[in-house]
């Protein structure tokens, strides 16, 4: 294959347009691409490869940006810990003010380890255990949003068992369409989260009878990578109309979670999603004036573009269909672009000279697998076998979905603020691997 593209196609995207905007702490240095001032190659040196870098300085600007937005307004901004669950990240977040969404008791137990005060703490999700409950009233977190009148019942029993009393907002379903993808679409009536809206006050009869429940507030997380304002405002819009109706029916409801799902731009040049000030906007339009605290949950926005995986080209193989570049990252270190169809901005780490031509390639790892690839039919100049790619916009749901498939080792994280680095989770290695599992003696 290798067939130069048509001269108009020679400029690759990100040098004719930059790099997704909010991914500005990757910038080259007389074309070697760095991360604030780490260049990728001294710590490519220092770990090997395939690695995942993180910004600390982009890290606490999103968080601060998403705050400032909400001047004014009672508001805790609660990061949501699966996007990027790394201690460091979270110790970076909790110093910075922030709170925690969690949806387990591991992201609990990371949570309070990395220095999240418990009451800063909400837990989401649809199926927490009788334990995970345990630990979290014993924790004393802020929150407990809550998904069905089951999960209700068994928190009324768990807090009753521990002479504890578990504040409660309950998700409800607003049937809204909005997410970059079905997968992360949480709010049609078809998902499986949240209380149906036609059951909503119910629900709220229901928790206000049960023993070791205090109602105080509504959840409305519709879900993840949201780019336009009319979800948001359809959410917004919903949750009001709910607060009123509860309050009429004398139920207390203080605070409203608005969830995460501010989305992030992927791609050089696309048109940047809606902004956290025009978010906030909406919020004090629809929801403003009803007296009440906030919770949101941000994830991606905090951590997506603050990082990138770093990968090296292991082989390139033109055949008669396409071109491939065979790098060491697989779908199981970024299940993205497979599990989503995501697009990632894939940049030489070293630029190539301007006029260099490019060929249509996929970018495809060593995992066994048709849908191991982290870019298709990309402009990609001619890679020698060791140069390095940078996957960008991996800060968020990257590293924390990474998995062991085909035997491979979970790879190393960096975090760099300035000119300084530091591993915050070591490479893997084979013993590590090997003593996973447990071979039974009678084998
Ligand atoms: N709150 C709740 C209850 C959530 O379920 C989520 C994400 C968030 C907050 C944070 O949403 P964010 O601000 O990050 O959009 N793995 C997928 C995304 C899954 C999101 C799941 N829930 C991806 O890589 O696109």
């Amino acid at each position: 294959m290798r067939q130069r593209q048509s001269s108009d196609k020679q400029v690759l995207a990100w040098a004719k347009q930059g790099f997704p905007p909010g991914t500005e702490a990757f910038a080259y240095k007389d074309n070697v691409l760095a991360v604030e001032n780490v260049l990728l190659p001294v710590i490519a040196a220092s770990v090997g490869t395939p690695f995942y870098v993180y910004s600390a300085t982009v890290i606490c600007r999103n968080y601060r940006a998403f705050k400032a937005a909400f001047a004014g307004l009672d508001i805790l901004v609660a990061y949501a810990v699966k996007a990027n669950s790394n201690q460091a990240v979270l110790k970076l977040l909790a110093g910075a003010g922030a709170g925690a969404d969690i949806v387990s008791g591991g992201e609990l137990r990371r949570a309070l380890a990395a220095g999240f005060h418990p009451q800063k703490i909400v837990y989401s999700g649809v199926g927490k255990t009788a334990e995970e409950m345990d630990f979290a009233l014993q924790s004393r977190i802020g929150c407990f949003n809550v998904e069905s009148p089951a999960e209700l019942q068994l928190l009324s029993a768990r807090a009753q068992a521990l002479g504890a009393e578990a504040p409660v907002s309950l998700r409800i379903n607003p049937d809204i369409a909005a997410g970059g993808h079905a997968k992360i679409a949480t709010g049609k009536a078809e998902n499986k989260f949240g209380i149906p809206q036609a059951e909503a006050l119910q629900a709220y009869a229901l928790a206000a009878r049960l023993k070791g429940i205090k109602i105080c507030g509504l959840d409305v997380h519709i879900g993840s990578q949201i780019e336009q304002a009319e979800p948001f405002a359809r959410a917004f819009a919903f949750a009001a109309g709910l607060v009123q109706d509860l309050r009429r029916q004398g139920f207390s409801i203080t605070h409203i979670d608005i969830g995460g799902g501010l989305g992030i731009a992927y791609q050089a040049g696309a048109k940047p999603p809606l902004e956290p000030g025009a978010y906030a906007a909406l919020l004090r339009q629809y929801l403003g004036g009803l007296g009440l605290s906030f919770i949101a949950e941000p994830g991606r926005f905090i951590t997506g573009n603050a990082g990138a995986l770093v990968t090296k080209v292991l082989f390139v193989k033109p055949t008669a269909a396409k071109n491939f570049i065979i790098v060491d990252a697989g779908m199981n270190d970024l299940i993205r672009p497979t599990l989503y169809d995501a697009w990632h901005e894939i940049v030489p780490v070293v630029a190539p000279p301007a006029g260099e031509p490019c060929y249509q390639s996929d970018i495809v790892g060593p995992v066994c697998e048709t849908g191991d690839y982290l870019a298709l039919d990309r402009q990609m100049p001619l890679m020698p076998a060791g140069a390095l790619l940078a996957v960008l916009s991996s800060g968020a749901y990257g590293a924390g979905m990474a998995g062991n498939y085909n035997s491979r080792l979970l790879v190393p994280e960096v975090l760099v603020e300035g000119g300084r680095f530091a591993i915050i989770r070591p490479r893997a290695t084979y013993d590590s691997l090997l003593a996973q599992d447990k071979i039974p003696d009678w084998l």
